[in-house]
């Protein structure tokens, strides 16, 4: 069923004189509503044009007569929580460094200010914390394994002068010799004191080799840094080989790479890109990790 078509009165309005198979088209004016509207559009664009920044010039924009800029605006809220911190700051920078955890307030601030220094600078290498981060040579700063040492003093010399870096002289350094690749060792001697290694650090190995390697382990001096019981020795970053945790892998063909090339783990100094107090609270945030001494 068609619906009936509507007849529509014939309109009092000028047509424009255009016609289409008898259509004709009709010239109605705009509706006024709509004429203002768009008149006062134009008013509007010209005076945001002269009050704020708008026309987009080589270098930057015109800067408008109101002198508006969402980047100052920026800028004085940082300017406003630096103000707001910088007290806060001060005592964190003049605190001993073991008194922070007794002022409740500092504590909180250098946990707060910490925690976000290290999401923006530390987990690339160091990963979040989460369980299970397995980067080679980056070690887990969260369990209570220290390389170099896990008190406040330690944590916070650590992270200003770094690892073996070239950039700052006070840096922690040690260099284990590459026992294979300088032939210090050959390579049945590094087979057995690998196979040593697996034995004190409790894994499945040869006894016969082992016990050859422990004969290595003390004519090549790996006791002068591991200990002789393999424990390690913090003051030069050298790991403990007898527990689970390693860094490099504990399997006898990683052993066996750590022994023939040696490692030598490098991490930048932060004393010239964090200030001391951005480097006292990432030292309490990694402290109060769990691992903390
Ligand atoms: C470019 C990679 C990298 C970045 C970024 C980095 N580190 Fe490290 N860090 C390392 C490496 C590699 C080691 C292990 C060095 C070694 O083998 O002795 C290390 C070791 C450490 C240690 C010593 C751990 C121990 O067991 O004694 C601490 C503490 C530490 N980092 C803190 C930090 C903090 C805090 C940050 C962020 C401000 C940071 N690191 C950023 C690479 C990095
Ligand atoms: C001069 C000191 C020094 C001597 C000597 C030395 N080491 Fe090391 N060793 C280190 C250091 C420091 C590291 C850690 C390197 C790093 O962090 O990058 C290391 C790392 C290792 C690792 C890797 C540990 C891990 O957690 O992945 C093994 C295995 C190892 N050494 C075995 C030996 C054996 C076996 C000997 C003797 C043949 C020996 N080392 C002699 C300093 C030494």
């Amino acid at each position: 069923m068609c619906a009936k078509p509507v007849k529509k009165e014939p309109r009092q309005v000028e047509t424009t004189g255009h016609v289409w198979d008898g259509i004709e088209e009709l010239n109605n004016p705009m509706p006024r509503w709509w004429v203002w509207t768009f008149y006062a559009t134009i008013v509007w664009g010209i005076g945001y044009s002269v009050a704020y920044p708008a026309w987009p010039l080589i270098n930057g924009a015109t800067p408008g007569l109101l002198g508006a800029s969402t980047r100052a605006d920026v800028a004085v809220e940082i300017a406003r929580v630096d103000a707001a911190n910088a007290e806060i700051k001060a005592s964190l920078v003049a605190a001993d460094l073991n008194a922070i955890g007794a002022d409740p307030a500092l504590a909180a601030y250098a946990e707060r200010a910490g925690a976000a220094v290290f999401r923006t600078n530390c987990t690339t290498c160091h990963g979040s914390g989460a369980a299970g981060f397995e980067g080679k040579g980056y070690p887990n700063l969260l369990d209570d394994d220290w390389l170099w040492g896990g008190t406040m003093e330690d944590i916070h010399l650590t992270i200003t002068h770094g690892i073996r870096n070239t950039t700052d002289p006070d840096a922690r350094y040690s260099e284990m010799p590459k026992f294979g690749v300088d032939g210090i060792l050959e390579e049945p001697q590094i087979a057995e004191v690998a196979e040593h290694v697996l034995a004190i650090s409790g894994q499945e190995h040869d006894a016969t080799l082992a016990a050859a390697g422990a004969v290595v382990w003390e004519d090549a001096g790996c006791s002068g840094c591991h200990m002789e019981d393999g424990t390690g020795d913090r003051t030069q970053g050298a790991p403990n080989l007898t527990d689970a945790i390693w860094l490099y892998g504990g399997t006898r063909e990683a052993v066996t790479e750590s022994i023939y090339y040696a490692r030598f783990g490098v991490m930048p100094n932060w004393n010239t890109r964090l200030s001391e107090d951005e480097i006292r609270a990432v030292a309490f945030y990694v402290h109060g990790r769990g691992g903390g001494e």
